[in-house]
């Protein structure tokens, strides 16, 4: 151990979305630069962080019976520090709660907190209370970051959401949308690249309408172009999108572009007018499903997925078959799909008219059978088709197998004896599950 300098081992849990994913890549970059070195054991850990979401309440119930597990270690090691970050904390309630239930953890920080971290930790370090931190401001720029990857890097282009949804919590955790400067977001990918990264997937709640906060005039259709231009980048993804904000223009940069993928993931979260309108998206059944057959038509060899929500307050046995019939209709490749779960502070709440536990379930249970259905045709009908794909990962148990993944964000499976990491190859389909593809490659 260095003398007069911090050190030990972090061990970092992350929940929810991918811009926590990030978030954690941040908190680990911090702690590295102040000395600590990464652990996958908890009980060998002097920091634990508990990187929190809050979209459904499952995800918040699982945070707290966690930490009720993480008290007799607390006991056997009381100079360990532990740390409840993210969403959840946030949250004007959960301070309060840690306070009286879980003495214990040393520090509770929201998402915009991120670059108050160092000096965070260290008054957590100094305190014999629980540190607060949930103020709803704070710069997310010239932060350090740790990669997990080394293939794939997650930029985030914007922070926060003004949809409010009336069933989400995010715009109330994260803030309102804050696009970051074009200049910081292309300097960062052309680092990325020159580095050695291959993929990057440009990160926010609602991509499509980056650039609206700006003085600059620039839309996310303008980035793309930009992006999709820099030398070196194989693959240029990005989530989440919004179909409101998801425009012709966008649809033929994507066209045009080299490597923007054929990957459109838009969430329609229900198919019913009435619904929609309920939940606040700002859409119709009829918009989304002309959106789908422009997509369809301008972009023939794609994959489209989406994010669904049942059970919802309200929904009637016809609103729910609404949705059933885009799923028929669209045939997406993959479905994300969710019981609604009602967040405190959010409108939904208070709706009329909530549905059962019982017909949630069965609801989402046809719904799954439906898509699963669907998904493993999708991927049926690529058998014997020749794909060429990213290779990204490798497994650790065996070396010689790979995961590798096509433009239109399938992941395929391959064996190799050779050192494939990084490449981009043409490998031939030889199985298909509802969710992966087995290639061969020779
Ligand atoms: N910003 C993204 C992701 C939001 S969270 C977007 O707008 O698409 C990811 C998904 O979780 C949402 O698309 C929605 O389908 C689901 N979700 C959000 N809040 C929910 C809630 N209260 N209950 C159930 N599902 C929810
Ligand atoms: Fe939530 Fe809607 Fe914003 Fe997505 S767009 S984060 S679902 S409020
Ligand atoms: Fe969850 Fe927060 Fe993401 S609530 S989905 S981790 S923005």
């Amino acid at each position: 151990m260095k003398t007069g300098k911090p050190s030990g081992f972090y061990f970092i849990e992350t929940f929810g979305c991918q811009m926590n994913v990030y978030d954690s890549e941040v908190l680990a970059g911090y702690l590295e630069n102040m000395g600590y070195l990464p652990t996958t054991k908890e009980e060998k850990s002097d920091i634990l962080l508990l990187n929190t979401c809050a979209v459904r309440q499952k995800a918040e119930d699982k945070i707290f019976s966690r930490l009720g597990r993480l008290r007799s270690l607390k006991n056997t090691k009381p100079d360990l520090i532990i740390i409840l970050w993210g969403c959840v904390a946030q949250q004007k309630h959960v301070a309060p709660k840690i306070r009286e239930r879980f003495g214990f953890v040393d520090l509770v920080a929201g998402p915009h907190a991120l670059k108050r971290f160092p000096k965070l930790l260290e008054k957590a370090r100094l305190a014999s209370h629980t540190i607060v931190d949930t103020e709803e401001k704070g710069s997310r720029e010239d932060t350090p970051v740790k990669r997990m990857h080394g293939i794939k890097a997650w930029v985030p282009i914007s922070h926060g959401c003004n949809n409010y949804c009336t069933y989400c919590i995010v715009p109330f955790v994260r803030g309102p949308e804050k696009s970051r400067h074009p200049q910081n977001i292309i300097r960062e990918v052309e680092e990325l690249i020159k580095t050695g990264y291959r993929e990057i997937t440009l990160l926010g709640q609602n991509v499509n309408s980056y650039g609206k906060d700006l003085e600059r005039k620039i839309d996310f259709a303008d980035l793309l172009q930009t992006l999709d231009r820099l030398a070196g980048l194989v693959h240029l993804r990005y989530m989440t999108s919004h179909p409101r904000d998801f425009n012709e223009k966008i649809i033929r940069v994507i066209r045009e572009g080299e490597k923007i993928c054929e990957h459109f993931h838009l969430p329609f979260q229900s198919g019913s007018n009435k619904i929609l309108k309920l939940m606040n998206r700002g859409y119709t059944r009829e918009y989304y499903l002309e959106l789908m057959t422009k997509i369809k038509k301008l972009i023939p060899v794609n994959a489209l997925t989406t994010d669904i929500i049942v059970g919802f307050p309200g929904e009637e046995k016809k609103d729910f078959e609404e949705t059933l019939d885009i799923v028929e209709k669209v045939r997406f490749d993959a479905a994300f799909t969710f019981v609604y779960s009602p967040r405190q502070g959010t409108r939904a709440v208070n709706m009329k008219n909530h549905v059962t536990p019982a017909i949630k379930k069965k609801r989402i249970m046809l719904l799954n059978e439906i898509q699963n259905k669907i998904s493993l045709e999708k991927n049926q009908e690529l058998l014997g088709t020749k794909q060429i794909v990213l290779v990204e990962g490798r497994s650790k148990t065996d070396t010689n197998t790979y995961t590798a993944r096509t433009r239109t964000n399938k992941i395929v499976h391959f064996s190799s004896a050779k050192d494939l990491l990084g490449k981009l190859i043409t490998v031939e389909i030889i199985e298909a599950k509802p969710w992966t593809l087995l290639g061969r490659y020779t």
